[in-house]
């Protein structure tokens, strides 16, 4: 089923969201019509506060690289659980209560987001991360990854804490960004 995906200025994205406590049939029905939701949506990311649940859920889908070019033709690499796996093996990535740890040099990335229509801005975060990610069958995945992946996490981890990405941007872009976010807070 798709869900609508909550806009900028609606409260419910600048909430802390609770924990999931236990994975029922509406916890996992809930993930599954994220990932459809997030698919009809081309994105490659949504946290459940996109969908106008306060609560700490997240799908993540990073396609392979469509431009198979002799030099980008390495899959992207993540260690997950200490062995080093194609990250394309892991998608759709869906976990609960994410602990993450960014780490390394900060590098700038042009950022989108489906909850902040037609904006896109460069936002400079680490460039690694080691994530604990409660899976819902109980399990746990200890990612460590750097590239789109690393980049994704923090992006959608923010979601759980009520921040977005235009948070993060400097304060030259923040200047550049402030009509269109007024203009967008106002029709959400
Ligand atoms: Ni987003």
């Amino acid at each position: 089923m798709l869900l609508s995906i909550t806009q900028y200025g609606n409260p419910v994205l600048r909430a802390v969201s609770a924990p999931v406590e236990h994975v029922d049939e509406a916890i996992v029905a809930l993930a599954n019509n994220m990932i459809e939701t997030m698919y009809a949506a081309n994105g490659i990311g949504l946290a459940a506060p996109q969908v106008g649940e306060n609560l700490r859920m997240v799908v993540i889908d990073i396609p392979e690289d469509e431009e198979e070019e002799e030099e980008k033709s390495e899959p992207e690499m993540a260690t997950v659980n200490g062995e080093l796996r194609p990250i394309r093996e892991l998608m759709p990535l869906v976990f609960i209560n994410p602990t993450l740890e960014p780490y390394g040099k900060e590098c700038p990335f042009t950022e989108g987001c489906l909850s902040v229509r037609n904006i896109r801005a460069n936002v400079s975060r680490p460039e690694r991360v080691k994530a604990t990610l409660p899976q819902l069958d109980g399990s746990v995945l200890e990612i460590d990854c750097g590239g789109l992946l690393a980049r994704c996490l923090q992006h959608e981890c923010d979601h759980l804490d009520g921040f977005l990405f235009t948070d993060r941007v400097s304060s030259a872009g923040k200047i550049t960004l402030a009509k269109k976010l007024k203009k967008l807070a106002q029709s959400y």
